[in-house]
C-alpha cells in the first residue's frame, strides 16, 4: 500500500505522515508549503513541492502508482475565505477535483477526504450528527462541502471508493494560527510571549475541539474502513472560547488575562460533533482528552519558544 498525502507538510497531514510510516507504510507527500513547513516531513515520505492545481500532480500519480490519497491540502483560513472566496475555491474545489480526475485514471483504491464542521454551519447546542443540514455559513464552509459531493459523484461514475472525515477543531503540536482549532496554538503563543490573546465576541461561543493524533489514527483507519461513508471526527463534548482560556492559563503561571474584540464573520456559535458512526465503522474514538492534549501542546510549545530563543 503506497499512500500519497496531500498538505502532509501541514499541521494535521504531517501527523498522518508520521503514524503512517511508523505503521511501516510507503507515503508520499505533495504540498506546496504555502503554510506547512518542510521540516515538518518525515525523512522516510518522498516529498514533492507541487500545488494540487498545477497540472504536475498527473505526473506524481504515474510515477509513484499511490494505491491511496489521504487529502489534507486546502486553505484553510475561514476569514481569508470571506475576503477572497475565488482562492479559496480554486484550492478547495478545483483543487480536489482534479487530484479525483488523477485518481480515476491511476485506478486510486480509495480516497480519504478531511472535510470540516464548518459544512454544518450554525446549530443548535445539541450535537451533530452526519446527516444534519448542510448549511455552511462561511465561503470556506461552502468549499469544503462541494468537494463531498464531486467525490460522491466520482464514486458513482467511476466506482473511486472514499470517506470523508468532517473533523471537528482540530489542535495539537505544529498548528498554525490560522486553521479553525488555531485559537489553541494562538492562545498558548500568546501567553508565552507573556502578551494577551484576544477573545472574538463575548468567549461564549463553543468549539468541540479533538486532539490531532486522534485525528491522524481516524485517517488510518479510514485506509481499510469506513468505505463510502462521510464519518464526524470529534469528541461530542463542547468547551467555550472563555473556557479554554482558563484552561491553558491554569497551566502556566501569572498568565495575562484575554482581550476581547469584535466577534468575526463566518465564525460559528457552537459546533459538536457526535462520533458514534466513526466509532461503529473505524472502531474510532479520541483517546486524549482536552487537559492531556493541552499538556502535550503547551509542553511543545515550551520546546520550540526555547529552541527559538537559543537561535536568537
Ligand atoms: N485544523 C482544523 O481544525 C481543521 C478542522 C476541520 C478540517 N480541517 C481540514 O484539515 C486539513 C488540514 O488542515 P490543517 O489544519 O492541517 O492546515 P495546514 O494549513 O496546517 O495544512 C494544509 C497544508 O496544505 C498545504 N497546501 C495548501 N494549499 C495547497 C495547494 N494548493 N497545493 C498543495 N498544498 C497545499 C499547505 O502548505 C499545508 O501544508 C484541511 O483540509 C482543513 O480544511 C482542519
Amino acid at each position: 500500500m503506497k499512500v500519497l498525502v496531500t498538505g502532509g507538510a501541514g499541521f494535521i497531514g504531517s501527523h498522518i505522515v508520521d503514524l503512517l510510516i511508523d505503521k511501516g507504510f510507503k507515503v508520499v507527500v505533495v504540498d506546496n508549503l504555502s503554510s506547512g513547513n518542510k521540516a515538518y516531513i518525515s525523512e522516510n515520505a518522498t516529498f514533492y513541492e507541487v500545488d494540487i492545481c498545477s497540472e504536475k500532480i498527473e505526473e506524481i500519480f504515474r510515477t509513484e502508482k499511490p494505491t491511496h490519497v489521504i487529502h489534507q491540502a486546502a486553505q484553510v483560513d475561514v476569514s481569508s475565505s470571506v475576503v477572497d472566496p475565488v482562492f479559496d475555491a480554486e484550492n478547495n474545489i478545483l483543487g480536489t477535483v482534479r487530484l479525483l480526475v488523477c485518481s480515476q485514471k491511476y485506478d486510486i483504491q480509495k480516497f480519504i477526504y478531511a472535510s470540516s464542521c464548518a459544512v454544518y454551519g450554525e446549530t443548535d447546542n445539541s450535537s451533530i450528527i452526519e446527516s444534519h443540514p448542510f448549511q455552511p455559513i462561511s465561503y470556506y464552509g461552502l468549499s469544503k462541502g462541494t468537494p463531498e459531493i464531486y467525490i460522491k459523484l466520482f464514486h458513482n461514475l467511476y466506482g473511486i471508493p472514499y470517506t470523508i472525515l468532517r473533523y471537528a477543531n482540530v489542535y495539537g503540536p505544529r498548528q498554525t494560527p490560522k486553521g479553525e482549532g488555531g485559537v489553541v496554538s494562538i492562545f498558548i503563543n500568546k501567553l508565552l510571549n507573556n502578551e494577551s490573546p484576544t477573545i472574538f465576541g463575548d468567549g461564549e461561543q463553543k468549539r468541540d475541539f479533538v486532539y490531532v493524533k486522534d485525528v491522524a489514527t481516524a485517517n488510518m483507519l479510514a485506509l481499510a474502513h469506513g468505505e463510502n461513508e462521510v464519518l464526524n471526527i470529534g469528541c461530542n463534548e463542547q468547551t467555550s472560547i472563555n473556557q479554554l482560556y482558563q484552561m491553558i492559563a491554569s497551566m502556566l503561571s501569572n498568565p495575562n488575562p484575554p482581550l476581547y474584540g469584535s466577534k468575526r464573520k463566518g465564525d460559528i456559535a457552537h459546533s459538536r460533533l457526535d462520533f458514534a458512526k466513526a466509532k461503529n465503522l473505524l472502531s474510532w474514538n479520541p483517546v486524549f482528552n482536552l487537559k492531556q492534549g493541552l499538556k502535550e501542546t503547551l509542553n511543545y510549545a515550551k520546546a520550540n519558544l526555547n529552541q527559538n530563543n537559543d537561535n536568537n
